[in-house]
């Protein structure tokens, strides 16, 4: 790979890893996040081992700043060929406890996110005739998951669009696929609890899942690399779950 990767998300996580595994791959990497200082330290980790990576200090819900970004992207590294929205939160409440807010900033961040992102960057794809993105959904938008049902129902939305986004620019050679994953260990997994809460929670949820542990965020990057290589050519408008086969379809 030696082109330029956008990551949303990247401050963290999953997104950290995918940038830093995208960076090393020879890749520029543009690093985005809600959270500045940690979107500079994954560029910093990047540029640190020979890499080339820029930060950028990203709302994903904000149309106007995602347009914005992606336009300093192309100045400061170049062409986008591959993206990859991986920014993301998580709420849990009842039905009835959803407010509007939780409502709408989840299917803003991920939905909307997810949209902004691919509007942006298309149609640079489309006119070279060659890009790949990878969206994010959840085992929880597969299954369905009690007291998030926001959180499915956004990560849900970004499956039929992604879908529907691969059949409409497959003619252009640009590929859109999606990855599931179940619980990875990032902060995200375990926001709000304490440690020995969260080994409780992460010994309980390995119990739901054949292979018998929650991911390491290397498990679910090396899906996402794949997908947006020359390896995964022939795929798109596919969801790949990387969750230890907590779902088979
Ligand atoms: N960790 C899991 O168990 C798990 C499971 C299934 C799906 N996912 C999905 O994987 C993706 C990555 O999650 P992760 O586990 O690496 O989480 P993480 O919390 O480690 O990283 C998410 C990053 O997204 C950033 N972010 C949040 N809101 C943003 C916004 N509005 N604009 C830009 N950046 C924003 C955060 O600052 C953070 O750096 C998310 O979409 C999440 O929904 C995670």
């Amino acid at each position: 790979m030696a082109g330029v990767s956008l990551i949303t998300g990247a401050g963290s996580g999953i997104g950290r890893q995918t940038a830093i595994s995208l960076g090393q791959a020879g890749d520029a990497v543009a690093v985005a996040d809600i959270d500045e200082a940690a979107a500079r330290k994954t560029a910093d980790a990047i540029v640190g081992t020979g890499g080339i990576a820029a930060a950028y200090a990203l709302d994903v819900a904000d149309p106007a700043a995602v347009a914005d970004v992606a336009g300093a992207v192309v100045r400061d590294l170049g062409p986008v060929e591959r993206a990859v929205n991986l920014a993301g939160i998580l709420g849990f409440a009842d039905v009835e406890d959803i407010t509007d807010e939780d409502w709408s900033g989840m299917m803003a961040v991920h939905a909307g996110g997810t949209f902004h992102v691919c509007r942006a960057v298309l149609p640079g794809m489309v006119e070279r005739r060659r890009g790949a993105v990878v969206n994010t959904a959840s085992v929880f938008a597969l299954r369905g998951q009690a007291g998030a049902t926001h959180y499915a129902a956004a990560k849900a939305a970004v499956i039929a669009f992604s879908k529907s986004v691969a059949r409409e620019k497959a003619p252009f050679g640009v590929r859109v696929n999606v990855v599931s994953p179940g619980p990875v260990d990032t902060p995200f997994f375990g926001r709000g609890m304490s440690g020995d809460e969260l080994d409780a929670v992460r010994r309980e949820r390995a119990k739901t899942i054949p292979l018998g542990a929650i991911a390491r965020t290397g498990q679910v990057s090396s899906v996402i690399v794949f997908l947006l290589g020359d390896g995964a050519a022939h795929m798109t408008g596919q969801v790949v779950s990387v969750d230890g086969g907590e779902t088979m379809r």
